[in-house]
């Protein structure tokens, strides 16, 4: 399933990279990076949210098993970090 139009990777890419970070969690903005080879983000409209759903579902699954609190948006501004 293609996750962004303008800078294109599907969620096998994102799922591909989740996998590779063993454990770790991460933000939306290093997933968009890694997966998109290194292209900023355009509109955002079809990609951010459902890379939040699946990064939001990546880290709570880490503190699940280890307790901590993973972080992919910046509350004041609402940008990823
Ligand atoms: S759909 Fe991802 S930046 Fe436009």
């Amino acid at each position: 399933m293609l996750i962004c139009n303008c800078n294109p990777f599907n969620e096998d890419d994102v799922k591909a990279f989740l996998k590779d970070k063993k454990g770790l969690p991460v933000t939306l903005s290093e997933v968009y990076r890694e997966c998109s080879g290194g292209a900023a983000i355009r509109c955002g409209i079809a990609c951010i949210p459902r890379l939040t759903d699946i990064i939001e579902e990546h880290n709570r699954a880490i503190e699940v098993n280890n307790g901590t609190v993973a972080k992919i948006l910046d509350v004041k501004t609402l940008e990823a970090v």
